[in-house]
């Protein structure tokens, strides 16, 4: 098992660019997929979930090529797969788990969905549900809830749903599926969400409706529909540049530029808390390029200052919520984050985890149910911190042993190529900035190690 050793960082300046965002790679193949011709996808994530993703869609028969890491070039069926020969292995992803149950739950057969100890532990009774009442018919390990998922794909019937948890993952398995149903399906989400499906189905020329209703927004598709094939560009992955984001933020000179990085309101959340934490954050948008908005956010630190993060923030910045509390850690005073128990089903127990590291490194935290309260400005101390096989557990702490004054390990750091290949090179230019070469974006080497 990987180790990344970590010590305090010099000052912190320069520009750079993260890899693609997972969320929109993997919509981008699913959608390719299913559309109705050859599309082009570049600056796709080549991380562990993503290849997953892509393999999924081998397995009901899609011809992929991939002439680069970042590039695939996917031949859509029209919405009609082949029967897989196996189990499809969905390894740590729940985004592909969920997009890909409603994926298959229109399609003439059967499919079984696996995934790693992590993944069969996370709730997917909040797919179960819509799609059954659009007609699938799932068996699972524990009734209706963990996988591994069995699901017997038939002709979906449309269906009315409102989501009882502000899910992205969600609202976008009931939209996949409601290409295939026979009538009008219309989620409501009382919060918005990340709205990357929405927004490519649009680009893909897929009919929908989007209206507020006095419950929420309502997200409505015509069934029996095949999407365009277009060609489409991932920006840079907001989640990813987090991490840096942070790290500048909370060093007085530091100066980080990062470029062609997605600026999707729905994911841009982080930029308001750090602004109201006291760095200063400038974004411009330079181009809304096949419907997704990116472009570059400059960020100078100063001495942070805790914050109360509201209700409604909340599912804009849910990836964040581990780094902005390593970043509650390093600012004066308390910061507060309730209302976010789902990170308690993500890839770990997020608030445990964070506030077992946080404690471990000699920070006053309280953990709530929902939430944590953490009172900083105190030196962090260094030693081992677990990831608990988590990514973004990893990575927040790397990020957090860069404050302090003692060598900090994180253990058990594989996890972080599910989503960001290439962290630990662009960890090092940081902490060696004279010594480093200039940092891949993606490693290469390591994306095509798998195909
Ligand atoms: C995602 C949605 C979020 C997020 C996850 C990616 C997506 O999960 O935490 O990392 O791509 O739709 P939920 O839908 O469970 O909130």
């Amino acid at each position: 098992m990987s180790e990344l050793f970590v010590v305090r960082a010099p000052r912190i300046e320069g520009e750079i660019q993260v890899p693609g965002d997972k969320s929109i790679s993997h919509r981008a193949v699913m959608l390719a997929a299913m559309s109705n011709g050859v599309c082009v996808i570049r600056g796709f994530l080549p991380s562990q979930d993503c290849r997953c993703t892509a393999q999924a869609m081998q397995s009901l028969g899609v011809v992929i090529d991939q002439p680069d890491p970042t590039t695939l070039i996917v031949h859509g069926r029209r919405g009609e797969f082949q029967p897989p020969a196996n189990a499809i292995d969905c390894g740590n992803s729940g985004t592909l788990m969920r997009l890909l149950s409603g994926m298959v739950a229109g399609q003439p057969f059967e499919t079984t969905l696996i995934g790693d100890a992590s993944l069969s532990s996370r709730p997917m009774r909040r797919v179960v549900e819509p799609l059954s009442e659009m007609g699938a018919h799932f068996t699972a390990t524990e009734p209706g809830t963990k996988a591994p998922l069995t699901i017997r794909g038939t002709r979906l019937k449309p269906v009315h749903y409102r989501l009882p948890v502000a899910s992205a993952q969600v609202k976008s398995a009931i939209l996949l599926a409601a290409l295939r149903a026979s009538g009008k399906t219309t989620v409501i989400e009382p919060v918005a969400t990340r709205d990357h499906t929405e927004r490519m189905l649009d680009y893909l020329l897929v009919r929908s409706q989007r209206e507020e209703v006095p419950d929420g927004l309502a997200i409505s598709i015509y069934g029996d529909q095949v999407a365009e094939s277009r060609d489409f560009r991932v920006p840079g992955d907001i989640s990813s540049a987090a991490f840096w984001l942070v790290a500048a933020a909370a060093q007085p000179d530091a100066d980080l530029l990062v470029r062609e990085v997605g600026l999707n309101k729905t994911r841009t959340g982080i930029l308001s808390v750090l602004l109201r934490m006291g760095a200063h954050v400038r974004e411009v948008v330079s181009d809304c390029e096949h419907g997704e908005p990116f472009g570059e956010i400059r960020i100078q630190g100063s001495r942070l200052h805790g914050t109360v993060i509201e209700r409604e923030e909340i599912p804009n910045l849910i990836d964040e919520i581990p780094i902005l509390a390593v970043a509650g850690a390093l600012a004066e005073g308390r910061t507060v984050i309730r209302n976010a128990k789902e990170l308690r089903v993500k890839e770990t127990d997020r608030l445990a985890a964070v506030a077992a590291n946080l404690t471990a490194m000699g920070v006053d935290v309280v953990e709530f149910d929902d939430g944590l309260e953490i009172y900083g400005g105190a030196p962090l101390m260094g030693g081992r911190l677990k990831s608990y096989g988590d990514h973004r557990i990893a990575m927040a702490f790397a990020v957090a042993g860069m404050f302090s004054d003692e060598e900090t390990v994180i253990e058990d750091t594989d996890c972080i190529s599910t989503s960001y290949p290439g962290f630990e090179e662009q960890l090092e230019s940081f902490l060696s900035p004279n010594d480093s070469q200039p940092t891949p974006v993606i490693n290469p080497a390591e994306a095509l190690e798998k195909r």
